[in-house]
């Protein structure tokens, strides 16, 4: 990351829609005015709008929804999740480049973004479908002392962070849908994919793949999952408040970590019960008819529960309570998606 190129953009940010003279940002930065001419230049080839005027100087026009490392750090409240940050254009997937980092030894909450990714994976090898520049594609790499019976209560937890990021910076009533999709109004914005390197019982490390539909329109998503999916930005258009979403990736982005730091840490003060209590008042999946099916035997009933493991506990018609994890089946709403 140029940081003298970032320095110029902190300044443009603080005056926007102001002009800055291009001397008082050489001497502000003790560097020259061709520097700055320069750094102008890249900015502006990153999609910055950037009014340059000979006699006044540079104006940033107005905000932007670009993600680099200076944006994506810049305010960024916590204290070790994405301390160290790694921003891509464009990466084959953000788990397998995590992964990889993981193995050689990154520090525990290492992120990875990327604009892009080339193959995108979901959960049950499943293909995650990536629109260039219109989600957030993020990894997470932890490391928390645990066994790994405990990991599924850090994918509830990163479900429950990103319902929560999401309602507080749009409003939106975001619901999980079981184990960890992210809802909106009955229709997928966010899916999550942890993985993890183990030895033994004991976990080395995890991470936390999170893809979230930011500006799709309905024609960016393949055809096979359009009456599944939405994005942000398409149910902000939906619910009447059309083009009125004004979302910046980087800023939920940080509040995601943010929300993520603080699970952490009550995982790690055995404080997991909190976690499953805001999972379960996010829940759009318990209280619903669910078909689930166990060793190829199809079953209806009611979910009622979720259990520290993970696993969903299913009233079945025929009065027996059955337990599923999730990565063996597919719970299917039976009246949609849900
Ligand atoms: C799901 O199937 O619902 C999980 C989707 C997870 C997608 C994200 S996008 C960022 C990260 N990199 C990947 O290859 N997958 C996850």
């Amino acid at each position: 990351m140029s940081n003298s190129k970032y320095k110029v953009l902190s300044v443009l940010k603080k005056n926007i829609g102001e002009y800055v003279s291009g001397e008082s940002l050489s001497e502000t930065l003790g560097v020259t005015r061709a520097a700055v001419w320069k750094y102008i230049k890249e900015l502006k080839q990153q999609g910055y709008k950037i009014d340059s005027s000979t006699k006044k100087g540079y104006m940033l026009e107005h905000s932007s929804d670009n993600l680099n490392e200076y944006e994506l750090m810049e305010g960024l409240k916590t204290e070790f999740i994405g301390k160290r940050l790694e921003y891509f254009d464009v990466l084959d997937s953000t788990n397998n480049y995590a992964k990889k980092i993981a193995a050689e030894g990154c520090e525990n909450g290492t992120v990875v973004v990327a604009d892009n990714q080339t193959e995108g994976r979901g959960r049950m090898g499943r293909t995650w479908y990536t629109a260039c520049g219109k989600g957030i594609w993020m990894t997470l790499v932890l490391r928390p002392p645990i066994q790994i019976e405990e990991v599924q209560l850090f994918t509830l937890g990163a479900a429950v962070a990103v319902a929560r990021a999401i309602r507080s910076l749009t409003g939106f009533e975001a619901g999980i849908k079981w184990p960890n999709d992210i809802i909106l109004e009955g229709r997928k914005v966010c899916g999550i994919l942890t993985e993890m390197s183990s030895e033994e019982s004991n976990v080395n490390f995890i991470v936390i793949g999170i893809g979230i539909n930011v500006s799709h329109t309905l024609e960016d998503f393949p055809e096979d999952i359009r009456d599944r999916a939405t994005s942000l930005m398409l149910y902000s258009d939906k619910s009447g408040k059309k083009g009125q979403l004004i979302l910046d990736r980087a800023d939920l982005i940080k509040n995601i970590l943010f929300e993520i730091e603080k699970i952490y840490s009550k995982i790690n003060n055995n404080s997991s019960k909190e976690i499953l209590g805001d999972w379960k008042t996010y829940s759009v999946t318990l209280g619903s008819k669910v078909r689930i099916i166990i060793k190829g035997t199809e079953y209806e009933g009611t979910a009622v529960d979720i259990e520290q493991d993970g696993s969903l506990t299913v009233e079945c018609i025929d009065g027996v309570r059955r337990r599923v994890l999730s990565g063996e089946i597919q719970v299917r709403g039976i009246f949609g998606y849900i």
